[in-house]
This record gives C-alpha cells, sequence and structure tokens, in this order.
C-alpha cells in the first residue's frame, strides 16, 4: 500500500497509525484506510499496520515477556499520534483480529492505549455499515482508556459501491465525509496534545 512514509522525523508532522480489523487481500476496511491517507491533509502521516496477521493469540502467561510481532506493535502504537481503527462487521461486532490486537495492547506493564487519540471507522457490503461492530468496539476501547474522537461517526453501507474497480476511494460523498473525520482527528490529536 503506499502510505506516506510514516519514518518522517519532522515535528510538525503528527503520525496516525491505521489498524484495519481484517486480514482480507481486498478488505473494504484496509482500501477505505488508504482513502484517508490519500485525502488527508498535508501535516498528517497516516501509515497501514500491515502486519496483524503476525499476531499470536492472547495469552496471560506471556504478557510481561511478549512476541517480538507484539513488541513491534506496541513500540509503533506508542510512537504514534493517533490510531485510526476501520472495522468489519463479524456477527454484529467486531472481528477477533482486532479484539486480539487489543488485549495485547492494553496490558504488559502499561497499557499503550491509555490516553491514546484513537478513532473509529468501518465499511461493510451491507445496509448498516458497522454500526454494531463500532459500537462494540468503542466500549472495549474505553475499558482501554484510549481517548476516543466522538464524532462524527462513519459507517460506510454498500462498499463495493464506494470504490472503483483498482480499488480507489471514488464515492465523493464519502471522500468527502472520511476528510471531514480525518480533520476532526486531527484537532482531536492537538486537543489532547496540549493536555499531556
Ligand atoms: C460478515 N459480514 C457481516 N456484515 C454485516 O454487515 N454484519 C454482520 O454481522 C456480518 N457478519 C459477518 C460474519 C463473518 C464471519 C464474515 C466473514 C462476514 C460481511 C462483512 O461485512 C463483509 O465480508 C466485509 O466485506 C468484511 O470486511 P472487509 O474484509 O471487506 O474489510
Amino acid at each position: 500500500m503506499s502510505f506516506i512514509d510514516a519514518e518522517s522525523d519532522a515535528p510538525d508532522v503528527r503520525r496516525i497509525l491505521c489498524l484495519a480489523g481484517s486480514l482480507r487481500r481486498r478488505s473494504w476496511n484496509r482500501l477505505l484506510l488508504q482513502g484517508a491517507a490519500n485525502f488527508a491533509p498535508s501535516g498528517l502521516n497516516l501509515r497501514l499496520y500491515d502486519e496483524l496477521d503476525c499476531v499470536p493469540p492472547f495469552n496471560e502467561d506471556l504478557e510481561n515477556l511478549p512476541p517480538a510481532s507484539v513488541q513491534s506493535l506496541r513500540r509503533e502504537v506508542s510512537k504514534a499520534d493517533g490510531i485510526l481503527i476501520a472495522t468489519p462487521e463479524y456477527n454484529h461486532s467486531f472481528p477477533g483480529v482486532l479484539k486480539n490486537v487489543i488485549d495485547w495492547l492494553s496490558r504488559g506493564s502499561h497499557s499503550v492505549l491509555a490516553g491514546k487519540p484513537t478513532a473509529v471507522i468501518g465499511a461493510s457490503a451491507g445496509n448498516w455499515g458497522t454500526r454494531l461492530a463500532q459500537a462494540a468496539l468503542r466500549q472495549v476501547l474505553v475499558a482501554t482508556e484510549a481517548r476516543l474522537l466522538p464524532a462524527p461517526m462513519l459507517y460506510v453501507a454498500r462498499a463495493e459501491a464506494c470504490f472503483d474497480p483498482d480499488g480507489r476511494l471514488s464515492d465523493l460523498k464519502l471522500q468527502a465525509a472520511l476528510t471531514q473525520l480525518i480533520i476532526a482527528f486531527e484537532d482531536w490529536i492537538v486537543l489532547h496534545s496540549h493536555r499531556d
């Protein structure tokens, strides 16, 4: 995926780490995050963490000496100014792969999600656009003490109609809504960076 280089150390660039709750190669949620990267204003650097399939199932016996993949993800989350999560809806909730990762991130010597500005979006092929998945995900993120962007919400229904055959976000209303959400998220990150 052609995300902007996240290693830029420019002090005025805010880094947003993107997590997709789907491992599917042509996932609408990954494409939505790609769209977010493409439509983000300058000064925001969005990067997809594309190795969620390397994270093993959570095991409390290992939480003080977690696998390398978990340590790497914890570092990425710590370095990021914000986390943007795009979730599919599986059986009226969010996928286990995402819950597994959140459980890992919430443990250890400290939760790297605590105090972290976090935004949730989601796309599904159905008519309801991941409403139930996002509600469930927000409930879990509250427990981690992540600082959840309260609004706007973005529920992408009938996702296949929003992208062109090459996977580019082509729906103009969705482009505008996504851009609005990213700008609100940048404001949210700035607000919380002043509080710290
Ligand atoms: C689904 N899907 C689905 N959609 C929905 O709107 N509500 C639901 O409860 C479910 N449940 C569900 C369960 C399982 C196990 C799968 C695999 C799928 C459909 C799902 O939204 C669709 O496959 C999305 O395209 C998945 O997201 P990605 O992979 O495109 O990002």
